[in-house]
């Protein structure tokens, strides 16, 4: 019995004495650990060591959040909106055609409207008879828009102060007697609605001239409600296409 009893001393004396090193040993390990969070973080103590600085009053509400920049104001004036600046565009036929089949509701215009003629030239590059298409153009720069449909391969451009300078629309490849021309004539056509001035729409080639002046050509087209084909034909021009 006493065999038994010694060692359960012994082993509670043991036992006091681990708990004695442990206890020892998790304070030195927290005193280390302090001591190396201290060297660490030197800074740690500076709230409870300056206690002068003038500490937030409780009572303070916190700052309003700053509000959001206000958003620049946009100056969407109606004259920006209405003709765009130019016929470069990077949509695509579909997009550019939903576009273009967009109308005003209402018929009167809160501006002064002068109907426009759109000229549409569907070529293959440079119009050869460009020169004269200047001298029927020039001096009515209000009344009408020029739009151009050239092969996507040409590259050139006309003069700078050309009223054919800028006025070259996104063109995709044409083959003739093929519905791509449609198709091309239908681009044209978008072109043009974008702006709203334009009123009338001429579908022209490069082989077409002018054979009256502008005046007469815009009188005539602007007071005419119906859609026309080879509006100055004759016998000869109809014989054409042997009809
Ligand atoms: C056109 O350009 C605009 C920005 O310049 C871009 O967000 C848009 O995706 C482009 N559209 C097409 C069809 O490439
Ligand atoms: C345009 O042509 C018409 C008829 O041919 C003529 O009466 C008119 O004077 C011409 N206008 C100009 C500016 O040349």
């Amino acid at each position: 019995m006493k065999d038994t009893n010694k060692p359960t001393r012994a082993s509670r004396s043991g036992g006091k004495l681990l708990y004695v090193v442990h206890m020892l040993l998790f304070l030195s390990l927290g005193f280390v650990l302090g001591m190396a969070s201290m060297a660490k973080f030197p800074n740690f103590n500076i709230p409870f060591v300056v206690p002068s600085l003038p500490s937030p009053k409780p009572s303070a509400p916190p700052p309003p959040p700053t509000p959001p920049p206000a958003p620049q104001k946009l100056q969407m004036g109606l004259m920006s909106f209405l003709p765009p600046s130019g016929v470069i565009h990077n949509m695509t036929d579909e997009e550019l055609f939903w576009r273009a089949s967009m109308a005003p509701k209402q018929r009167r215009t809160p501006y002064h409207r002068v109907p426009k003629v759109a000229f549409l030239f569907l070529v293959r590059g440079d119009l050869p008879l460009r020169p004269l298409w200047e001298k029927f153009f020039a001096g009515h720069r209000e009344l009408y828009t020029i739009y151009v449909h050239a092969d996507p391969s040409y590259t050139g451009s006309p003069p700078e102060d050309s009223v054919f300078y800028g006025r070259m629309i996104p063109s995709q490849k044409t083959k003739w007697g093929d519905v791509s021309l449609v198709e091309a004539e239908s681009r044209l056509l978008a072109s043009a609605l974008l702006d709203h001035g334009n009123e009338r729409f001429v579908l022209l080639s490069e082989a077409c001239i002018p054979v009256r002046n502008f005046t007469t050509v815009h009188a005539f087209l602007t007071g005419s409600a119906t859609s026309i084909v080879d509006s100055y034909g004759d016998g000869d021009c109809r014989a054409r296409y042997d009809r």
